[in-house]
């Protein structure tokens, strides 16, 4: 590199996957910013371009394969191609046959990225990747927010990794071990958060109810506690969470959201399978029935509370009963929303290594697209028990269908849409009646 390149410092960075990793590109920014480069607008001016990978199911793997593709020329002209976030190390291994990543950095090993950036400068060689097996939380690391964006939600992690082994995910292998963060930082990041204008922040964990720190006293403060405890210290901002996983979550957290107003009423809830026969497969350790009995114990703790799910069909042995309790659990539950997928054998887990996928994908394609309607179905029920009623919305930004609209969630994490007066600004809390509603929208004025 021609070291007289104004652009020779300009990194940025493209997501790929979920909060999580937007969440840790905004850890490696903070990372670069403070060690002298600069983040580019965008990504032709870069010379160093980080892609924050995911590796959840193949086709993440495939579009990001895509995409690399078509930014090849930007490598061609110089640009350091450097893989950040969830992959797997036979996607590592592929893209570095195929020469197209320079370097890789696995979650426990940001803090290198400078030093990797300029060894790799020089020696000009994709030799290898500084990888940590150490646990790393980032306490201390305020993470990176771009305010030209003038958002007024936003994300921080919480815990880093996850300990579950649920058979067919790759999570524990690609970000290791369950790491918690320190309960004073966190606070102490979201009152900065606040203070820098947001107004709703979502903690995120892979499975956020197994937070756990052990103060000098030896008190162990558990989820419950560090909700309230936010709660109390920053009552002006929306606190939501995700993900819950069903065999961790407490009592003492279905408690704390009923009792503070700023802990919005909204759990997300993957439950995977309505199959008490494919939840052992998949080493989920809770059966259908007992994921009822919590639906039974949130609902009555907190009535007004919405639950969205993730469910995957197809998974290996599933047969058309499986399938069928799925669609039992659904009608029971009625969902406010979901997010559905079919089951894609990640390498290196107990699923591709002991399990048969023996599901052909035309039945899984049909039986995603039975619960898809289904969940259609739902959503729309559940919306309609909205008609009429007066709704709290954050105004996050302009509808995107009509300028002239507002666009904003409730505390539900519904979306609700309504005409724009000339009072209001992005970031007020507003008072909404809903007069009309879709599968996926509320849509009202304010009173
Ligand atoms: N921590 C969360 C899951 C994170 S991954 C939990 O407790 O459930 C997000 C979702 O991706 C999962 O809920 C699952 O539905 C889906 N998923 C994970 N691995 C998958 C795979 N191999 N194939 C298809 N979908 C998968
Ligand atoms: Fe994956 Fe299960 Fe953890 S789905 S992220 S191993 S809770």
């Amino acid at each position: 590199m021609n070291k007289d390149d104004s652009t020779i410092n300009k990194f940025y960075i493209k997501n790929y996957g979920c909060q999580m990793n937007v969440s840790d590109s905004e850890i490696v920014s903070s990372i670069l910013l403070k060690n002298g480069y600069s983040l580019s607008e965008n990504i032709k001016d870069a010379k160093i371009i980080f892609f924050n990978s995911c590796s959840i199911r193949k086709k993440s793997e495939l579009t990001i394969i895509n995409q690399l593709n078509k930014f090849e020329h930007l490598k061609k002209n110089g640009s350091l191609f450097g893989m950040i976030g969830c992959f797997s190390k036979e996607f590592k291994e592929y893209l570095l046959n195929k020469n197209k990543i320079d370097f890789f950095i696995n979650p426990n090993s940001y803090k290198k990225i400078p030093n990797i950036i300029s060894y790799r400068s020089y020696k000009k060689k994709n030799t290898d990747f500084f990888f940590d097996k150490k646990k790393e939380s980032y306490d201390n690391i305020y993470p990176y927010k771009n305010l030209y964006e003038k958002k007024v939600t936003t994300f921080l992690s919480i815990t880093r990794g996850c300990n579950n082994m649920c058979t067919f995910c790759i999570v524990p292998f690609t970000r290791g071990r369950e790491i918690s963060n320190n309960p004073d930082f966190i606070i102490k990041e979201c009152t900065r958060l606040y203070t820098l204008g947001y107004k709703e922040i979502t903690l995120l964990g892979q499975n956020v109810d197994s937070y756990k720190w052990k103060q000098k006293n030896n008190f162990v403060l558990n989820f419950s506690h560090l909700l309230e405890k936010l709660a109390k210290n920053i009552p002006d901002i929306r606190i939501r969470f995700t993900t819950s996983n069903p065999h961790d979550m407490s009592d003492d957290v279905i408690e704390i959201i009923s009792k503070y107003e700023n802990i919005c009423n909204h759990i997300h809830l993957p439950v995977q399978s309505g199959s008490n026969k494919i939840l052992k497969l998949m080493n989920r350790k809770y059966s259908k029935e007992d994921y009822l009995l919590l639906i039974n114990k949130i609902r009555k703790i907190i009535p007004n509370c919405s639950i969205s799910h993730d469910i995957m069909v197809g998974f290996c042995n599933e047969e058309e009963k499986d399938h069928l309790d799925t669609i039992d659990l659904m009608n029971k539950i009625k969902y406010n929303y979901g997010y559905m997928f079919s089951y894609s054998p990640r390498p290196g887990t107990y699923a591709y290594n002991k399990l048969v996928n023996n599901v052909p994908d035309h039945i899984k394609k049909r039986r995603l697209q039975e619960i898809i309607n289904l969940q259609n179905k739902h959503s729309l029920y559940r919306m309609n028990k909205f008609l009429n009623k007066k709704q709290k919305v954050l105004i996050e930004g302009s509808s995107k269908k009509n300028n002239k609209h507002w666009y904003g969630r409730n505390q539900q994490n519904l979306v609700v849409v309504f005409p724009k007066n000339l009072y209001t600004k992005i970031g007020d809390l507003v008072s909404v009646k809903v007069k009309r509603v879709t599968s996926a929208t509320l849509i009202g004025y304010m009173i």
